[in-house]
C-alpha cells in the first residue's frame, strides 16, 4: 500500500513547509556573499523588532541546549546566586547547566503536571537574594505552561534587580511573548515553532542582560560568547563562527511566514488548535498531563485511561503505522502516556490527520471508543472557532 511519510507531530521538530525546505535548499553561498549578509541583517532586525527588544537577537549555530547555555553563561558569574524554577524534565537540564558551570544555585520544582507558582518565586525571592532567575516558559516534557506574563509583572513591581532567564524553546513563535514584559534573555531554536529543521539557536538579550555581560570578567567559554558574536549580530559582514548559511535563508522564510500571519494571530492560532487537540484527546479517554489552566498552547501530554493495556511503545509505533510520528513521555509519565507537538506551520487537515491516526491506532490496540469519537470533538471544537 503507498504510504506517505508520516506527519511529524512530535514536540520538535515540527512540519517543515514546502517554502521553508526550498529556502533550505537554496544553493549555499558563502557567508560573505552581499545576498546572504543583506538577509541575515534584516533577519536580526525582524527578530528585534518583532519581539520588541531592546537589545540584540543571535543566530548562532547548535541545539536549544547550546542556546540555553549561551543563555546563562553570559549573565551569571560565579559571584551571582542563581534560582531556577523547574516544571519537568527541561527545567532539570537548566539545573544540571548551572550545576556544572558551579553556580551558586537554589531550585523550586512543580511536581510533575503542575507549574512553579509566581507567589513561590516572589516569596523565594523575597527570603534570599538572587541575582537571575531562570525558568522554563513552556515545559515539553509535562506540556505545562509557565504564567511568564503575571511572573513579570510581580518581577517588576517587587524584585526588578534580579535578572531573567527564559528558556522558550517550546513556546517562542507560538505563545504570547514580547521582551519590554521585562524578561533579559529568551531563548528558542529552529525546528519548533519556526518550523525549520534543527540546527539553530536564537537568542534575544536585551539591554541590560549586554550590560551585565560586559561588566562581567572575560568567560570561560568561547563559541556562546555574547562578546564574540555581537560584532557578527551588528554587522553580517563579519566572522566569528561560519553561520549556517541554509538555516539562514529557512529561518528567513520562517520569519516571512510569521510577519504574514501576524504574531498576535499566530498566538490566538496556538491556543485554539490546542484546545482543539486536547477536547479531542479527552473525547477518547486520554487524560491531560497537566491541569488545564496551565496546559501549554504548543505541546500536550495524554495519559492512557486506567486499563489500557496496550504497552506504549507498541501503541506509539501503531500511531506511527497510521501516518502520524507522535512522541513518547520521560520522567515520572514515562510509559505512562504519549505527548503531541501542535506548533509552528501547522493547519487543520493536519489536526484532522493526527486524530484520526491516533483514533485508528487506539481502536487498533483494543482501546473501546467509536470511530469518529475523536475527530467529532475535534470539528466541533474547529467549528466554534
Ligand atoms: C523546553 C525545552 N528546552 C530545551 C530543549 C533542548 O533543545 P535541543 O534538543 O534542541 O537541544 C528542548 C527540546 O525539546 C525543550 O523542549
Amino acid at each position: 500500500m503507498y504510504k506517505r511519510n508520516p506527519y511529524v507531530m512530535v514536540p520538535g521538530p515540527t512540519p517543515v513547509v514546502r517554502s521553508i525546505q526550498d529556502a533550505m535548499g537554496r544553493e549555499t553561498v558563502s557567508f560573505h556573499d552581499p545576498r546572504l549578509v543583506s538577509e541575515f541583517k534584516t533577519l536580526i532586525d525582524d527578530l528585534i523588532s518583532l519581539w520588541r527588544c531592546d537589545g540584540i537577537a543571535f543566530i548562532v549555530a547548535g541545539s536549544g541546549t547550546m542556546a540555553m547555555e549561551m543563555g546563562i553563561v553570559n549573565v551569571a558569574s560565579n559571584d551571582d546566586r542563581v534560582l531556577v524554577c523547574s516544571n519537568g524534565y527541561f527545567g532539570d537540564r537548566y539545573i544540571n547547566i548551572c550545576s556544572r558551570r558551579g553556580f551558586k544555585m537554589d531550585t523550586l520544582k512543580a511536581q510533575w503536571g503542575k507549574t512553579v507558582t509566581v507567589d513561590e518565586v516572589d516569596r523565594k525571592l523575597g527570603e534570599e537574594k538572587f541575582d537571575i532567575l531562570v525558568l522554563t516558559h513552556v515545559e515539553t516534557s509535562t506540556g505545562v505552561e509557565f504564567p511568564l506574563r503575571e511572573l513579570t509583572k510581580m518581577m517588576r513591581a517587587k524584585h526588578p534587580d534580579v535578572i531573567i532567564v527564559v528558556d522558550g524553546v517550546a513556546s517562542m513563535g507560538g505563545v504570547e511573548f514580547y521582551m519590554d514584559w521585562g524578561v533579559d534573555v529568551m531563548l528558542t531554536c529552529s525546528q519548533k515553532c519556526f518550523g525549520i529543521s534543527p540546527g539553530l539557536g536564537i537568542l534575544w538579550a536585551g539591554k541590560r542582560a549586554i550590560e551585565k555581560r560586559r561588566s562581567m570578567p572575560p568567560l570561560n567559554a568561547s563559541y556562546v560568547d555574547f562578546e564574540n558574536w555581537i560584532p557578527v549580530m551588528e554587522d553580517t559582514v563579519k566572522y566569528w563562527g561560519t553561520p549556517a548559511v541554509n538555516l539562514i535563508w529557512a529561518l528567513s522564510e520562517s520569519v516571512r511566514i510569521i510577519k504574514e500571519e501576524g504574531l498576535e494571530n499566530r498566538f490566538k492560532r496556538h491556543r485554539f488548535y490546542a484546545r482543539a487537540i486536547r477536547d479531542s484527546l479527552s473525547a477518547m479517554g486520554f487524560a491531560p498531563g497537566c491541569e488545564l489552566e496551565a496546559a501549554s498552547p504548543t505541546v500536550s501530554v495524554a495519559l492512557y485511561p486506567e486499563g489500557f493495556v496496550i504497552d506504549d511503545a507498541t501503541f506509539r509505533d501503531t500511531v506511527y503505522d497510521e501516518g502520524v510520528h507522535i512522541a513518547g513521555c520521560f520522567g515520572y509519565f514515562a510509559g505512562k502516556g504519549f505527548r503531541v507537538g501542535h506548533m509552528g506551520n501547522i493547519d487543520p487537515h493536519i489536526l484532522v490527520s493526527t486524530i484520526a491516526a491516533i483514533e485508528r491506532a487506539s481502536i487498533r490496540c483494543g482501546h473501546k471508543i467509536e470511530p469518529g469519537a475523536g475527530l467529532a470533538a475535534l470539528q466541533r471544537a474547529l467549528l466554534e472557532g
